[in-house]
């Protein structure tokens, strides 16, 4: 059994914390299998796992700020100890492998490198990081997935193998594509990914019968959906929503940054005294609208005007064509019924968050209107469900079963 020692300095040691310390205890602790050359894709060893996994952790801390750039963390190791890691940081900031190369120093000659995803082989932003490896010497690659951006899509990779490096690809695929979903979605359909959050009763009502909806839900439930607004790029409520709530939809400052917010009304009417509008010093409102109307060209909110449908709908899918344009990757689509059903009718959701509280109201707001599913076989069902407790509220996470 290999011994494992981790050499770092006390700030590093402090910044991947308890996960990197319950990491070198499973490696002393699990016997490992020799590694099997079998060409491109080579037998793993519960190192490389292990190795993965920390760079799959590092990525995750750039949740919410490297959009539109994919989330990624690497892990140089060298005779088993790990010499450098890294995450990409912020959008337009060094990418994770120069992070952890710079690390590393010339302790990178003649080490392995762990990457969640492909690295990149043209002038962006940053240079090639592709070059950086290959200039540091590392002697295998890692990596769980290629990027399906079509400037790198295996060029990356192919450029690495060209030099004569060790490429192994597809090391925890599934988990690497799971964490960067939105990512996937953005870079090949150019459109946004959509999640839908629901607050519903026992009952499935997002309001009472006078369009009361605060509060549904716990504080604690709400707490983490100032986290989530955090982590996209937009927030989406329809006017009605802003008639009846006022929301602010922004977030405790300590919480993290506003994201974009988006109202859609087809008639081009929101109150003129809504926080939205009168909260809006960051310019971060936009209103999306079939009508330009006198008073919303005078409103101070950006206005995206997009056609409507034959049913007097704005359209959807235009719409979400035009924010993907304009650099918005996630949208949190928070409601109300109209535009729940809208979007849901139209197939645009990617991921759900359904907080459900143990409150019972009777009659009242449904969460969705008509789907016009007249079958049960035809409803539609969420799959890839993850339960979360939060006070006495519960949170489903799913997909719709049209993803795959
Ligand atoms: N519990 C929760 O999770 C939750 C969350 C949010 C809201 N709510 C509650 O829900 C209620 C409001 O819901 P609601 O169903 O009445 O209204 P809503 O969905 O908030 O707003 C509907 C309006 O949005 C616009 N709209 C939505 N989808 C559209 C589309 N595809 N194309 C064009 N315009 C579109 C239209 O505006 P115009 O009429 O201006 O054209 C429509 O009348 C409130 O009582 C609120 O408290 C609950």
């Amino acid at each position: 059994m290999p011994t494992v020692k981790v050499r770092m300095r006390e700030g590093k040691k402090q910044a991947i914390g308890k996960s990197l310390k319950a990491i070198v205890y499973r490696l002393k602790n699990n016997p490992t299998q020799p590694r099997r050359n079998s060409g491109f894709f080579v037998g793993v060893v519960m190192q490389d796992v292990e190795m993965m996994k920390l760079a799959l952790r590092l990525a995750r801390k750039g949740e919410g700020k490297v959009s539109l750039n994919p989330m990624v963390g690497a892990v140089v190791m060298k005779n088993g100890n790990i010499v450098g890691s890294g995450y990409h940081q912020k959008f337009g900031e060094p990418h994770a492998e120069i992070n952890a190369l710079n690390q590393a120093g010339k302790k990178a000659k003649g080490g392995i490198l762990y990457l969640n995803l492909e690295p990149h082989s043209f002038y962006g932003k940053t240079p090639p990081c592709t070059d950086s490896i290959i200039k540091a010497g590392i002697k295998e690659v890692f990596c769980s997935m290629l990027d399906p951006n079509p400037r790198v899509n295996g060029k990356g990779i192919k450029k690495l193998m060209d030099e004569g490096i060790k490429v192994n690809l597809g090391l925890l695929a599934d988990e690497a594509k799971r964490l960067n979903e939105v990512y996937l979605k953005y870079i090949t359909t150019g459109m946004p990914f959509v999640i839908l959050k629901v607050a519903q009763s026992l009952d499935g009502k997002i309001a009472t019968l006078t369009g009361d909806s605060k509060w549904i839900t716990s504080e604690d439930a709400r707490d983490y959906v100032h986290r989530l607004r955090d982590k996209v790029d937009a927030v989406l409520v329809g006017s009605k929503t802003i008639l009846k709530d006022n929301p602010g939809l922004t977030i405790h400052e300590k919480r993290g940054r506003n994201p974009k917010r988006i109202i859609l009304t087809a008639n081009g009417f929101i109150p003129p005294n809504s926080r939205i509008l009168c909260d809006n010093k960051d310019g971060k409102t936009i209103v999306v609208t079939s009508k330009i109307t006198p008073f919303l060209k005078g409103c101070g909110a950006k206005i995206w005007e997009i056609e409507k449908t034959k049913s007097d709908q704005i359209n959807l899918r235009k719409f979400l064509k035009k924010a993907g344009q304009q650099g918005i990757a996630s949208i949190l689509v928070e409601g109300g019924q109209e535009t729940f059903t809208s979007f849901l009718k139209e197939r645009l959701v990617d991921k759900f968050y359904y907080f459900l509280s143990p409150k019972i109201t009777g009659e009242g707001l449904d969460t969705f209107g008509d789907l016009k599913i007249e079958r049960i076989k035809d409803s539609l069902e969420l799959k890839d469900l993850t339960l979360k407790k939060f006070y006495k509220d519960y949170l489903l996470i799913g997909y719709p079963d049209w993803r795959n």
